[in-house]
């Protein structure tokens, strides 16, 4: 067994710690930490030195080095400098089983210890991604998982789908051999932009350093369509050509295009060449929407275009099209002369504030025709009938 007591310090009431503390002020190392068959170095240091004997031990406390003597066997461990204050040693192709606690020793009255672990590192195979499907499309759930093999400690997995950091889950498996085995499990929507991005599988492992795999994404996508007007340019007027073109790009492409016009037939002598309508001497009788489909293994799509007919003379001279913001502009200035024509008002009213007699032609409401009615106005002029109105 590699542990033993403490050698007691010199105050009665040290706790452990205090006492561990109290020791490492003479004698002094290092934990290590080394990939597997690489070297590791071993170095008990003394700060007071006392010609006090210094002697290293292994786990099993064998004595590796006694001051600059090697009494074990092992070739492995070479003295690497022994002066008054420092026995440094180390130890070449290191394997697992080099793994525990070494033991620095000072021959003091009571004897030292000081102690250095050994921790073996073993760095994964070489990280391995595997897709559930080799061809994606837009839309659909995929899974892809990447696996660590046997390593020491597990390792730890991250995923990068092109610049972004995305979550996965991972599974721990500890094998026969000590050894660990990580699985993470990537699951997400494909989307149309995904297509040639690539997934990484990042591995971190203290024995490796920029160990990762990855994968191309393959994403179908169903095509996107957009009609462009080839000409006129300006207005369809009555007479006139109009050649569309459809440009629809999908993965895979679509094959061909169709053109349609919705509810109704294309007109009779429209000619269709690919993926160009032509239609020759506009009539207003063709309005209507003029419809592109494409379509390929992952779906159908269609760009719309609404053909209006225009007189033939329409839109020649000057564009009677007047901008709204003009008529918004308008519009303002003129209710705000309103306000205040009306401001000025009511505070002229205020000021020769008064009662005011107004005459309502009152019998007009109940005449039965127009003379009778200004008759009947004429009377109620008459009628004192009168209101009151305050102005404020
Ligand atoms: C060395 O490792 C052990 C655990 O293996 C730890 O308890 C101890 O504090 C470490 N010592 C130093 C100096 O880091
Ligand atoms: C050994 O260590 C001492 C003190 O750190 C240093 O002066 C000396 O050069 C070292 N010798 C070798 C061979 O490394
Ligand atoms: C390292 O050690 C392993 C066994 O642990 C052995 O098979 C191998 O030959 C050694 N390599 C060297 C370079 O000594
Ligand atoms: C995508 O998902 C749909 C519906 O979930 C399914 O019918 C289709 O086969 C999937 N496509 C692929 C390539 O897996
Ligand atoms: C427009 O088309 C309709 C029917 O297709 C036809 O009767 C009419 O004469 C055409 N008008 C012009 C100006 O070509
Ligand atoms: C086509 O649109 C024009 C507008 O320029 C309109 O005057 C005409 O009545 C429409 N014709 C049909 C058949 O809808």
């Amino acid at each position: 067994k590699a542990t033993q007591a403490l050698p007691s310090a010199p105050t009665m009431d040290a706790t452990p710690k205090q006492s561990l503390q109290l020791v490492s002020q003479n004698l002094v190392t290092d934990n290590v930490s080394v990939v597997e068959g690489d070297m590791a170095i071993i170095s008990c240091r003394v700060k007071n030195n006392d010609d006090s004997v210094i002697q290293l031990l292994n786990p099993n406390r064998q004595t590796i080095y006694f001051r600059d003597m090697r009494p074990l066997k092992d070739a492995r461990f070479q003295l690497v400098n022994f002066s008054d204050n420092e026995l440094r040693v180390s130890l070449s192709n290191v394997s697992l089983s080099d793994e525990g606690r070494y033991v620095c020793q000072l021959y003091t009255d009571p004897p030292q210890e000081a102690y250095a672990d050994i921790t073996v590192l073993i760095p994964p195979g070489n990280p391995i991604i595997e897709a559930r499907d080799e061809v994606l499309s837009e839309g659909n759930e995929t899974e892809m998982t990447c696996t660590a093999m046997s390593s020491k400690p597990a390792a730890t997995i991250k995923w990068m789908k092109g610049d972004k950091e995305l979550p996965g889950k991972p599974k721990v498996e500890l094998t026969y051999d000590k050894m660990y085995t990580v699985t993470s499990r990537l699951t997400f929507t494909v989307s149309k932009e995904d297509d040639g991005v690539p997934v990484v599988c990042i591995v971190d492992h203290p024995a490796v350093k920029d160990f990762q795999a990855q994968k191309y994404l393959e994403v179908q996508y169903k095509p996107e369509v957009k009609i462009v007007v080839e000409f006129p340019q300006g207005l369809t007027r009555e007479g006139e050509n109009l050649e569309l073109t459809c440009q629809a790009k999908g993965k895979p492409q679509p094959q061909r295009v169709n053109w349609v016009k919705v509810d109704d037939d294309v007109p009779s002598h429209a000619v269709i060449t690919g993926s160009d309508l032509y239609i020759e001497n506009l009539n207003k009788s063709y309005n209507g929407t003029y419809r592109c489909v494409a379509s390929n293994s992952v779906g159908e799509s269609y760009d719309d275009y609404i053909l209006y007919v225009y007189d033939s003379r329409a839109g020649e001279g000057a564009p009677r099209t007047v901008d709204h913001a003009v008529i918004g502009g308008v519009v303002a200035v003129v209710v705000f002369a309103m306000l205040c024509l009306l401001i000025i008002l009511g505070r002229y009213f205020a000021r020769h504030k008064g009662t005011y007699f107004t005459h309502e032609a009152k019998g007009a409401d109940d005449a039965a025709d127009a003379d009778t009615a200004i008759i009947n106005a004429e009377g109620g002029h008459t009628n004192s009938d009168e209101k009151k109105e305050y102005y404020i």
